[in-house]
């Protein structure tokens, strides 16, 4: 029987991609996200060029009971999801005290509260049957503190902590646990984070967000704990243990200040 697996922030980049990569390998597909033309469009093209089943379900995760929502549809429908991908997310490149609380509201709400929640929901029914695949999305932010992002890097360091620590709590019931962290990539991220304004991108290589998704996908696949996209991105998390915080906090603020 083909399995299923459930992607969120699917319409576009790095979650865009990764639906492409589970319909080559048979997979049948829940996709969420916001923008229902896009997801529309999607599932077109991926039923017409493979064979599987897309569901799409249209929803803002950082509403307010999002998570329990989407869950409760997924039973209704009697959809079984196998693989969890949490990859919805967004951030804000500007100084913490001049950024709208709303905005922050969202972002935690999204990037934390929606993917604990999945998370929370999904495990719950599959240490039972003792199975199940989850691929969280974090980032390369979230190794040290992001001074001019400092909501957005401490919600990707939520991401990899949970993640690291429920990959050794769950594989008692064969539940794995994957953390991808890429770096910039080329989606639209970039202009809804508003970080074409730092150096950072200025001074790094970007990703393609199908090299991305592959890396997450076949991590997935065969249950790695955390993987980081790109050999130049896997220095920096070396290389912060053997310095001062201090040190790595400059340095981080030196990095992500603007062009
Ligand atoms: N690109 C990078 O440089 C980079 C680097 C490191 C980590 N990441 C992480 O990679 C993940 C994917 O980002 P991306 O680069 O592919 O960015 P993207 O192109 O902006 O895609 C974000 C996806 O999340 C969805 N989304 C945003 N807000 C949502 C909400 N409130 N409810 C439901 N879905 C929502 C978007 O769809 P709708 O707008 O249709 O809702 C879209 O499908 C994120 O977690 C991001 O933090 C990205």
């Amino acid at each position: 029987m083909r399995k299923t697996a459930l992607i969120t922030g699917a319409s576009k980049g790095i979650g865009k991609e990764m639906a492409f990569l589970f319909a080559e390998k048979d997979c049948n597909m829940v996709l969420v996200a916001r923008s229902e033309d896009r997801l529309m469009r999607l599932k077109e093209q991926l039923e017409a060029k493979y064979a599987v089943s897309v569901y799409i379900i249209v929803k803002d995760l950082s509403l307010s009971g999002a998570a329990q929502e989407l869950f409760n549809e997924l039973k209704e429908k009697k959809i079984e999801v196998e693989y969890l991908v949490n990859n919805a997310g967004f951030g804000d490149y500007g100084v913490f005290s001049g950024t709208p609380w709303e905005r922050y509201e969202k972002m935690i709400a999204l990037n934390v509260t929606a993917l604990t929640h999945l998370t929370h929901l999904f495990v719950q029914e599959w240490r039972d049957r003792k199975r199940g695949k989850i691929l969280n999305v974090s980032s390369t932010a979230a190794f040290q503190p992001g001074p001019m992002m400092a909501v957005y890097f401490a919600s990707k360091s939520f991401v990899l902590m949970l993640s690291e620590a429920l990959e050794y709590e769950l594989k008692r019931d064969n539940i794995t646990v994957t953390t991808l962290c890429p770096g910039p990539t080329e989606t639209n991220f970039g202009d809804e984070s508003k970080m074409h304004a730092s150096q950072l991108v200025k001074n790094v290589k970007i990703a393609n967000p199908r090299e991305v998704a592959e890396l997450g996908y076949r991590a997935m696949m065969k249950g790695k704990s955390v993987v980081i996209h790109g050999a130049a991105n896997k220095i920096a998390p070396f290389g912060i243990r053997l310095i001062p915080r201090k040190w790595v906090t400059r340095l981080s603020a030196r990095v992500m200040q603007s062009k």
